[in-house]
């Protein structure tokens, strides 16, 4: 019997009660799959003013908890609940959480004093573990938020008898946010200006929290494989490629799982008819549904895409919206486009629909239900990212038999086969340069497919549907770092 691991996992989203995207869905399902394998892991979350609360009663814990921060303490207060077993801390303390939205005010601003915010609540995290007497073996954080865990560890907790022995790990979900502020903050955060040096913290005169998460943790870790290579080269590790390629293969890329009890076309309660890959008729019913939803022409033998994403650079939606007025004019297709974020992309989507009137639906907002229904009613699902980590909708997608239109980088290569028109073999449609003229091509080339291959658009349906990316095994991957980032804890 495997020796039982106690995990904390610290960060700053967690569904069901905190998400802007995929890291939430992460810090949801991670902890529990570790608690099926008879692990110990408690989550320690921020108490937004946001929290969706849904059926679960936080209780108070802790009335008043003293945190040091720069030469003082500030008073936090703690609640708790429980999600399927899992105990999940709420850190309070008003004067930081109690406002609109996780990261930015209502105009897409990032509050200014993000620093202390997080650095606050991650200090605060630690203390929590002494006081709730948590003998942790891990501390497992999360993007620059907490990245400071893994340093407070080391300067602070060295020798303590709950911290002393606790190892640390970061994972990297994006390593285009760093976290980097002006140096006024570095007092309050209490770092110890001897780790203000350009191979600790300091990043041309300002404080970044993932390059001292990076050089802290015991171990690292990234979402993909192919991301964890991306990121050791310059073009994509935004400054951070010499510090992750000095920590040697203290740095590895584990593929996110997927929550299959939430997304599988069998038993998903939000979309219209259920579906497997043995009968796809409930598939047929959901595109009908979908498509007099969003005001298309029913038309069951036109292919009809899908986009669900935030609206931001990462995701190369403006390749996407630059191709797809010539896509509707030229091609015999539909497209449906779900997302928020940029501005200037939210106009541009949002003129399609009266520019081509029943060949393209629009919504700009989030809306989980219409997420599943996009999944679950379209053919094809076309996701163009100048960079990706990992990406949740492109496995989503093929679970749905819907058919991924991707581009060749991080996560998005590693879990889409490129189809073969000699053999039919192939989950999806890869391309690789960050061009629109290579997103309406290969739109096109998934278009002639389903109509004048539909035996090789059928077949790579079923050899989509049947692929599993689970937690089980990225757990087994955890553990194995987690049990390595003990072994090298000094
Ligand atoms: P990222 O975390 O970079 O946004 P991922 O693909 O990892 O990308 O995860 C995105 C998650 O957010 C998925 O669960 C996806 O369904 C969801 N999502 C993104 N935008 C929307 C939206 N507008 N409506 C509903 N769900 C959305
Ligand atoms: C980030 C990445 C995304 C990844 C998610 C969860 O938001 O952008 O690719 O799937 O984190 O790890």
């Amino acid at each position: 019997m495997e020796q039982v691991l106690r995990i904390v996992f610290i960060a700053s989203e967690c569904v069901p009660f905190a998400k802007t995207g995929g890291l939430a869905d992460v810090v949801g399902a991670l902890p529990r799959v570790l608690r099926d394998r008879g692990h110990e892991v408690i989550v320690i979350i921020p108490k937004y003013a946001e929290i969706q609360w849904g059926s679960y009663v936080p209780e108070r814990l802790l009335h008043s908890m003293g945190v040091w921060m720069g030469n003082g303490q500030e008073w936090c207060a703690v609640d708790g609940t429980h999600v399927d077993g899992t105990p999940i801390y709420f850190i309070e303390f008003d004067r930081f959480f109690q406002r609109p939205g996780l990261y930015h005010d209502s105009r897409f601003n990032d509050y200014s004093d993000n620093a202390l915010r997080f650095g606050l609540f991650t200090r605060a995290a630690l203390q929590l573990i002494i006081d709730l007497r948590f003998q942790a073996d891990i501390v497992h954080v999360h993007d620059w938020q907490t990245a400071l865990a893994p340093a407070y560890l080391k300067i602070w907790h060295w020798n303590h008898d709950i911290l002393g022995r606790c190892a640390s790990v970061l994972t990297i979900h994006n390593i285009a946010y760093q976290g980097v502020y002006p140096a006024d903050c570095y007092e309050y955060l209490g770092l110890q200006w001897s780790n203000f040096s350009s191979n600790r913290f300091e990043d041309h005169g300002r404080v970044n929290f993932l390059k001292g998460g990076i050089q802290f943790s015991d171990m690292i870790t990234t979402v993909s494989p192919k991301y964890a290579r991306e990121t050791r080269s310059p073009e994509f590790a935004h400054g951070m490629a010499p510090y992750l390629n000095d920590r040697g293969d203290a740095y590895v890329g584990i593929l996110n799982g997927v929550d299959y009890s939430t997304w599988n076309p069998e038993i998903d309660p939000l979309i219209p008819a259920v579906y497997s890959s043995d009968s796809m008729n409930g598939k047929r019913v959901c595109k009908e549904v979908l498509q007099r939803r969003m005001g298309l022409e029913e038309a069951p033998d036109v292919p009809l895409f899908g986009v669900v994403s935030r609206f931001a650079e990462q995701k190369g939606l403006h390749l996407l919206g630059e191709a797809l007025p010539l896509m509707l004019e030229k091609m015999q297709m539909q497209c449906i486009v779900l997302g928020s974020g940029d501005p200037r992309l939210e106009r541009v989507f949002a003129d399609m629909p009266a520019r081509f009137p029943g060949r393209c639906g629009v919504y700009i907002g989030y809306h989980d239900e219409l997420a599943h229904w996009i999944e679950a009613g379209c053919d094809g699902f076309i996701m163009p990212s100048i960079y990706e980590p990992c990406g949740l909708n492109q496995i989503y997608s093929l679970r749905y038999g819907t058919l991924p239109v991707v581009r060749a980088t991080g996560g998005l290569d590693d879990t889409v086969e490129q189809y073969d028109e000699s053999s039919g073999r192939g989950t999806g449609f890869k391309f690789t340069a960050p061009l629109a003229s290579a997103v309406f091509d290969t739109v096109g080339w998934a278009v002639s497919t389903y109509y004048d291959r539909p035996h090789h658009f059928q077949s790579m349906q079923r050899a989509a549907m049947s692929r599993r990316f689970s937690w089980d095994d990225s757990v087994t991957h955890y553990l194995e770092i987690y049990r390595e980032a003990r072994r090298r804890k000094p």
